[in-house]
C-alpha cells in the first residue's frame, strides 16, 4: 500500500516477534444470548480472548455455532448480555450509543458475505461513505477513496454503481470501504462465501496482501480451510466459546463436531 494511505508498516508487531506488544483488544467473559418467547438461547457462553496489532486470525465452526454472533458483538454492533470488551484500557460498551457508533466508526472496518454496498452509490462513494460520516473534507475523502479503490485494482470502476460491478468487484469495493478510516482492526464475516474459487483465492491474495502491507488486524469467520490455513492464528468457535487451535485441529473439528445444545431454559 502507497505511503499516501497512511499506516506505516513499522515495526513488525505480531506475536512470536514482540511478545511484548500489547493487545490490541481484549475480550473477557463474552456472553451473548437471545431471549425468544418460550425461551432463551445461549450463543455466546464465556469467550477470553486477545488480538494483537497486525495479527491475521481466523474464527471457524459449524454453521449456527454463533460467529456471526461473535463478530457482530466484537464489532460493537451488538451489545453482549454481559462481559467486555476493551480497546487498549476503554471499555467500549461503557460507551453510550453515539459515542460507541463513532468510536466504531472510526476503528473497526467491516467486510461480510454480502457486501452491503449501498446500491444508489457509486464504488467511490461507497467507499467514501464512513469519511463523510466523519465529517472529513469530501475532496480529501474522494481522493483517498479513489486511492483505495485502485489499491484493491478497481481504478477503472470508481463510477460504477454495485449493480454494474462483479460479485468480486463489489467485494473489493467492501474491502476498500473497510480500510477507509484505517482502522487498527478489520472483521469479515465469510468475505469470500458468495464467490466462485477463482475470485476467493484472488480475494484472499488481497486480504492477506493487506494485512502484510498495513497495520490492520483481521479477524475472518470463514468456511474455506485455504483461506483460513494462510492465516497464523486459528480459532474454533464451538459450544459457545472459542478455542485457539492448530489449522489442522480446527478443520478436523470444524468437520466433525455437531452442535450441541445451546438452549437453555
Ligand atoms: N437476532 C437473533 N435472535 C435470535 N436468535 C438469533 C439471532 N441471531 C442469531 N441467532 C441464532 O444464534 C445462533 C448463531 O447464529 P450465527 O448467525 O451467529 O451463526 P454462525 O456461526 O455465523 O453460522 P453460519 O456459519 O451459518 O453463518 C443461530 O442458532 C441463530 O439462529
Ligand atoms: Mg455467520
Amino acid at each position: 500500500m502507497s505511503s499516501q494511505l497512511g499506516n506505516p508498516v513499522g515495526p513488525d508487531l505480531r506475536p512470536g516477534s514482540d511478545p511484548d506488544c500489547q493487545p490490541l483488544v481484549r475480550v473477557q467473559d463474552l456472553r451473548k444470548s437471545f431471549f425468544l418467547p418460550d425461551r432463551k438461547l445461549d450463543v455466546l457462553r464465556g469467550i477470553n480472548l486477545e488480538i494483537r496489532p497486525r495479527e491475521m486470525v481466523s474464527l471457524v465452526g459449524q454453521s449456527g455455532v454463533g460467529k456471526s454472533t461473535f463478530l457482530h458483538v466484537l464489532g460493537t454492533l451488538d451489545r453482549p448480555t454481559s462481559g467486555q470488551v476493551l480497546f487498549g484500557d476503554q471499555d467500549v460498551f461503557a460507551l453510550p450509543d453515539p459515542a460507541l457508533a463513532a468510536f466504531r466508526n472510526n476503528s473497526i472496518g467491516f467486510v461480510f458475505q454480502f457486501h452491503h454496498l449501498l446500491p444508489e452509490f457509486t464504488a467511490l462513494e461507497n467507499v467514501m461513505m464512513p469519511a463523510l460520516i466523519h465529517r472529513m473534507a469530501p475532496a480529501k475523502a474522494s481522493a483517498r477513496a479513489s486511492e483505495l479503490l485502485s489499491r484493491v485494482g478497481l481504478a477503472a470502476r470508481l463510477g460504477h454503481r454495485p449493480g454494474e460491478l462483479s460479485g468480486g468487484e463489489q467485494q473489493r469495493v467492501a474491502v476498500a470501504r473497510a480500510l477507509m478510516m484505517e482502522p487498527p482492526l478489520v472483521l469479515a464475516d465469510e468475505p469470500t462465501g458468495n464467490l466462485d474459487q477463482r475470485t476467493a483465492d484472488e480475494l484472499h491474495d488481497l486480504l492477506m496482501e493487506l494485512n502484510e502491507q498495513t497495520s490492520i488486524a483481521f479477524v475472518v469467520a470463514t468456511h474455506n480451510f485455504s483461506l483460513a490455513r494462510r492465516m497464523r492464528r486459528h480459532l474454533l468457535q464451538h459450544n459457545g466459546i472459542i478455542t485457539e487451535m492448530s489449522a489442522d485441529e480446527a478443520e478436523a473439528h470444524a468437520a466433525s463436531l455437531p452442535t450441541r445444545g445451546r438452549t437453555s431454559h
